[in-house]
């Protein structure tokens, strides 16, 4: 493409546009009537997008929306997830297409064709069965990024069992009320998992978890790092063991669309983990529709690589279920980006020729502080479409991207969903859309969004307020696990009347009416693109000895997007607040809930701001953790605080 003039000395205010090449448009596998076809008839648009899965029973009607707001898609229709994203492409003849070029982190790595993947998933859901398990009942998985992860999560679909993914740096009490909250009957894990070039234990993690857990029967266990574990007579099993004598034969049987897929936890504004829950059809059918258009995915092409953790929504959907659903050929790595050196992504890329590549601002922003000669070295010219999710990207390090990654011609989509939409929802289409450096753009098509005031009337052009979606979706989460009535205070409480989905997210709308997303409005704080509450950190934190009270908020920070600041009171005897007790107080938070939660940092304090009824007011501590002029005070009990939490943090109390 012709370039437009770079002459812009501040990115903040960067206001170029970047149409996609004539060339990239013409072989695209979206086109610009997508959008009009879709609004003429929203669910006709559905069932077509449907079609691209295999169903044994075809769905009498697209949607059911008479039990609001808890949505039923393709009703009546019945597939088998599993056969959908492995025995589909086989039966084909793709067979000998490579589904994922596995790339572990001390160097070694597998091919996995999608004959071998249909094999070894037939084996894990015939090991899985003779375990006794039956069509809905609950697998919690806590594994690193290796093959197995990915197997045992289409075992579990493919025999109807639910799969819950526990990120695997949560700590063991985190993946224990995960477990207790859905009863796992099954916990599958791995000995060890690599982690910046070091060995680091899983299952001893698993076992202290697991403790008196009166849900779990058995524990099985991948063998990875090849430390000894200890094993408890009984309950844990080896996965070789297990799996490897299995026959490879596995009929897969049909479920209803609405068969719960998966739970995956994720934090709400509460201190409690809501357990989101997925079902088939409509997930896989989104899914599938959104790998296709927005990553421009061409099956036996092109090489995909989402460099998510399965333990994350994105890794669910875009590692997993969308790009199998598809017949991708995709990179899976196992571990850390600068391990053993910061150009480790960019060889794979090379080694791969990695067309599509699909990561986090916060990743793209330490990539842009370790350096432009690093990617130079490498050759990436086979990438083609680059994608952003997690949070907003902020220009400078979209135009990075695009010009030391994208060779200044792959088109960028920043991709706007949530764990509760369960695939992508706002996004920029290649080869339709001209992007625009920081902001989501526009709804895909098939998907509504509005920006809205407070009333719930949606704001004109250049107006800000609160993103909604107005329009029941394919892949929306069908509720919280065991708290309906959570589900639907969370959600569809805030605009009732209008009986919008409320998101959590501010956002606005330029002059040309695209969506800038602005971050959570609520006390969610988004930290490397993992979303984390407040509350959950001040529970932790309370729940040390030496803590009295706790506030925490999420600070600009310019690498992670947010860090974590706490505030804290200690109780009358504890010790004084020096570094050491501060560091105490860091490590309990890591022990509590893992260390992506650990604080940046911990200021302990004489008084917290409050309302008069009790509420904290987090603004005020958050332009103190920003070093900005602290805001307005007058609706403080006693506006003094301030100035006593502010002096006394300047003389180092
Ligand atoms: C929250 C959802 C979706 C997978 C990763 C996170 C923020 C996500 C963007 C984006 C601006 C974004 C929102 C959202 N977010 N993508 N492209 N631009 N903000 O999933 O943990 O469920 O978090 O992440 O605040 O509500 P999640």
């Amino acid at each position: 493409m012709t370039e437009q003039s770079p002459a812009l000395d501040n990115l903040l205010t960067e206001s170029r546009t970047f149409p996609p090449s004539e060339a990239f448009s013409a072989q695209a596998n979206a086109t610009a009537d997508f959008y009009a076809e879709a609004d003429a008839d929203r669910e006709a648009f559905w069932a077509k997008q449907a079609e691209r899965l295999h169903w044994e029973t075809k769905w009498s009607q697209v949607l059911d929306w008479t039990n609001a707001p808890v949505a039923k898609w393709f009703v009546g229709g019945k597939l088998n997830v599993a056969y959908n994203c492995v025995d589909r492409h086989v039966d084909s003849g793709h067979g000998d297409q490579v589904a994922i070029h596995w790339v572990g982190e001390p160097g070694d790595s597998r091919d996995i064709t999608y004959a071998q993947l249909k094999d070894d998933v037939s084996r894990a859901a015939n090991a899985l069965e003779s375990l006794g398990l039956e069509a809905g009942d609950r697998v919690a998985i806590q594994m690193p990024m290796v093959p197995e992860a990915i197997v045992a999560m289409l075992a579990c679909a493919r025999i109807g069992v639910l799969h819950s993914v526990v990120f695997g740096g949560f700590s063991p009490t985190a993946l224990r009320s995960r477990v207790d909250d859905q009863a796992a009957r099954i916990v599958i894990t791995t000995d060890g998992q690599y982690r910046r070039g070091k060995a680091a234990p899983m299952k001893v993690n698993v076992d202290e978890a697991l403790e008196g857990a009166e849900s779990v029967e058995k524990v099985i266990v991948v063998r990875r790092t090849g430390e000894e574990v200890p094993i408890t007579e009984g309950r844990d099993i080896w996965w070789h063991e297990l799996v490897d004598g299995q026959s490879a034969e596995h009929t897969p049987q049909a479920f209803d669309s609405e068969h719960p897929l998966f739970i995956l936890y994720t934090s709400g504004t509460t201190g409690k983990p809501k357990g989101i829950l997925h079902t088939s059809g409509g997930y896989l059918t989104q899914a599938a529709y959104t790998h296709h258009n927005v990553f421009d995915h061409k099956a036996g092409e092109d090489v995909y690589w989402c460099t998510a953790d399965i333990g994350w929504i994105t890794g669910h959907t875009y590692i997993v279920y969308g790009p199998l659903a598809n017949r991708t050929t995709q990179v899976v790595y196992e571990g850390t980006p600068n391990t053993p050196h910061e150009g480790r992504h960019w060889e794979i890329v090379q080694q791969h020729k990695v067309s599509i590549y699909y990561t986090a601002p916060t990743l793209i922003r330490t990539f842009m502080k370790w350096g432009n000669e690093i990617p130079q070295k490498y050759d990436l010219s086979s990438l083609r479409v680059l994608g952003s999710v997690g949070e907003p990207i902020n220009p400078e390090a979209w135009i990075w991207y695009r010009e030391n990654i994208g060779a200044n011609s792959a088109p960028i989509v920043d991709t706007w969903w949530q764990t509760e939409t369960g695939g992508i929802m706002i996004s920029p289409l290649p080869g339709v859309t001209a992007t625009k450096p920081g902001s989501a753009q526009k709804a895909l098509p098939g998907i509504s969004a509005k920006v809205v005031d407070d009333q719930g009337v949606e704001v004109g052009k250049g107006g800000g307020g609160y993103l909604v979606l107005d329009k029941p979706w394919p892949g929306m989460l069908r509720g919280i696990w065991g708290d309906e009535q959570r589900f639907r205070e969370t959600y569809w409480s805030r605009f009732a009347d209008q009986g919008f989905y409320f998101a959590g997210d501010g956002a606005k709308y330029d002059a040309d009416g695209d969506v800038w997303l602005l971050g959570r409005v609520d006390d969610v704080m988004n930290v490397s693109g993992h979303r984390i509450s407040t509350t959950e950190v001040e529970s932790a934190l309370v729940s040390h000895p030496t803590v009295a009270e706790a506030a925490v908020v999420g600070a600009t920070d310019p690498t992670t997007g947010q860090g974590i600041v706490a505030f804290v009171i200690l109780r009358g005897n504890a010790v004084d607040g020096g570094d050491e007790a501060v560091q105490e107080l860091r490590n309990h938070v890591a022990k509590e809930i893992g260390p992506i939660a650990k604080p940046r940092q911990i200021l302990v304090v004489q008084e917290l701001p409050k309302t008069r009824s009790g509420k904290i007011m987090r603004r005020l501590l958050r332009d103190v953790a920003e070093n900005r002029q602290v805001g307005d005070v007058t609706t403080l009990a006693d506006s003094s605080v301030m100035d006593l939490i502010s002096s006394g943090l300047k003389s180092g109390k």
